[in-house]
């Protein structure tokens, strides 16, 4: 189930920061904030000790639940929830369909210290040896938290302000279940979590997808993920059916769409039923434009496991496949009913596709939230490690930059053109290269650097600003220079192949300082020219 109402409730370990981090988030929210341990000592007319000492820990939680349900009933409530709040069932079961929940938690050494610290909020259930109590404690609670949660934020060394920052990011992205807020007329849903793709089922029941599915993945993450998926799908009374394509950008082809067909035709495919695309760009352009067009149009789930599809390819409805002539040149707009993000599954991404993916992230501070880019900019070459920490918040900071844009400009007519940033030489790089050389990052890395070079000519851009994203793209290992084997000739030919042309001249996304970009159509073929010999590296 998803939660019905407008309340979020703070779940995690005493100490764990969710009173102070309730006040500032619905302070900064304009909700009402209700500490749970505060609203039973109201009802009872009595302290929780008292509570504990008369009518034991069941008449405690007995009320626990009473006031839980009394505090799910007001509309926009930050609540803060008590740290054995999830130890029944009914609770588990109120707080999963009528709040996001979002799980506190930190170190035991720093909870240990918060509580010593707290001598004013007694704890009858850590009155002894607070270490040792809280390390039983949450052995058993732990597990309860994670299954819950919709959110989670490590508080260790985070000043309440930022957690309550962060929150009110995530809220705004993912705390709203139904995203036709956030992909407007798409109807489609973003739902980020560690553990998500456990929760399939549930997620497809409660869109109302029943029928078969048909997981579509390739030769690298099929063989890791679709068989617990399945099971899970199955598990629930889902019938589902799995096709892997060969792991590489080759594979969106019509050739292998053919297949694809003939697959879903020879096996009964109807039209209530639902394609999961399960893997990077290429299973989610190819599957969605299979779901698009097969029997004129059945629903797609996008389950993205490369950064790039996280933040990117997922979101905003494009689906497709290569032509000889040109990439992208044959698809549909075909929203997705839900993306559901998994950033578990990252442990496995290979480090090159990391980098190439966190290129797309660049290119969204660039364009459009130029702390994204500083934030970025402070993570550096670390964001190619797993795991990175920070990696969820800034994936969604980056998701919500596309998010945004194709909400204002869905169809490409305005607006949704600066996410083309990088990708006019960078499609032609990787056009004249045959889709060998490059992965997609890697090409538009190359071509967000010559559009900075272009914007800096034009004096559009401070060439101070442009070598801080050419010093970013590199602490990432993603390449800003073009090969010196290059056919350069090739490259310059594919440019004008670019479907982005507009009556004759190609449209450039070139940036103005970071945070913003423009579209210009009237720059000089000769200075371009000049720039793409000027990129090609040197030594
Ligand atoms: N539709 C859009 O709006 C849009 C936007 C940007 C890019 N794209 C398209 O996306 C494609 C590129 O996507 P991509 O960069 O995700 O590439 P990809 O799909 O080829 O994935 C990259 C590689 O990583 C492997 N992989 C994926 N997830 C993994 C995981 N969790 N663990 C281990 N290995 C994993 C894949 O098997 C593949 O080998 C291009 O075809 C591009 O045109 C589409």
């Amino acid at each position: 189930m998803q939660p019905s109402g407008q309340s979020i409730a703070l779940i995690g370990p005493s100490g764990a920061g969710k009173s102070t981090v309730g006040v500032g988030l619905a302070q900064a929210l304009g909700w009402r904030f209700i500490d749970l341990d505060q609203l039973i000592i109201e009802r009872a007319e009595k302290s929780i000790s008292d509570i504990f000492s008369q009518e034991g820990e069941a008449g405690f939680r007995e009320r626990e639940t009473a006031a839980l349900v009394q505090a799910l009933q007001t509309d926009q409530a930050v609540i803060a929830c008590g740290g054995g709040i999830v130890l029944r069932e009914i609770n588990r079961q109120l707080l999963r369909e009528q709040a996001w929940c979002v799980y506190l938690t930190s170190a035991i050494s720093t909870l240990v210290k918060r509580l010593t610290a707290d001598q004013a909020n007694p704890r009858p259930l850590l009155a002894s040896d607070i270490n040792e109590q809280l390390v039983i404690q949450l052995a058993e609670r732990l597990p309860l938290y994670s299954t819950l949660a919709n959110w989670t934020i490590q508080t260790d060394g985070l000043a309440p302000q930022i957690v309550v920052e962060q929150l009110i990011r995530a809220w705004g992205l993912v705390g709203k279940p139904q995203v036709s807020e956030v992909f407007s007329s798409f109807n489609s849903r973003y739902y980020v979590k560690s553990g998500a793709l456990a929760a399939l089922p549930n997620e497809l029941a409660n869109l109302g997808l029943t029928g078969t599915c048909w997981l579509i993945s390739d030769s690298h993450v099929g063989p890791m993920y679709a068989p617990t998926l399945i099971q899970a799908l199955e598990n629930s009374g889902f019938s589902c059916q799995r096709y892997d394509i060969p792991a590489q950008e080759a594979s969106k082809s019509w050739q292998q769409a053919g297949e694809l067909y003939t697959w879903l035709l020879e096996n009964g495919v109807q039209r209530g039923d639902t394609v999961l695309a399960l893997g990077g760009g290429v299973v989610g352009d190819l599957a969605g434009f299979i779901a698009a067009s097969i029997l004129r149009g059945i629903a797609v789930v996008q389950l993205p496991t490369t950064i790039l599809a996280m933040i990117d390819s997922s979101i905003g409805g494009k689906t497709g496949i290569n032509h000889p002539r040109g990439k992208n040149l044959i698809g549909a707009f075909h929203p997705p009913r839900l993306v559901l993000i998994d950033d578990a599954v990252l442990s496995s991404l290979p480090r090159r596709e990391r980098a190439a993916g966190w290129a797309e992230a660049v290119k969204h501070g660039v364009i459009a939230d130029a702390q994204l880019f500083a934030d970025l900019e402070q993570a550096g070459a670390s964001l190619n490690d797993v795991p990175a920490k920070i990696t969820s918040d800034l994936l969604v900071r980056s998701a919500a930059v596309k998010i945004g844009v194709v909400n204002r400009d869905e169809r490409e007519t305005g607006e949704r053109m600066l996410l083309n940033y990088g990708h006019t030489l960078g499609q032609a790089v990787e056009a004249a290269t045959q889709y060998k050389r490059y992965v997609h990052g890697e090409a538009v890395a190359i071509g967000m650097t010559f559009a900075a070079n272009l914007a800096v000519q034009l004096g559009m851009w401070s060439s101070a600003e442009a070598e801080r994203q050419r010093a970013l793209l590199q602490a990432l290992e993603l390449p800003t220079a073009l090969p010196r084997d290059l056919d350069i000739e090739a490259t310059l030919a594919a440019l004008n192949l670019d479907k982005k042309r507009a009556k004759g001249s190609v449209r450039w996304v070139l940036p103005t300082r970071i945070g913003h970009a423009q579209v210009e159509s009237h720059v000089d073929p000769e200075l371009v020219r000049k720039l793409v010999h000027e990129l090609v590296e040197q030594t």
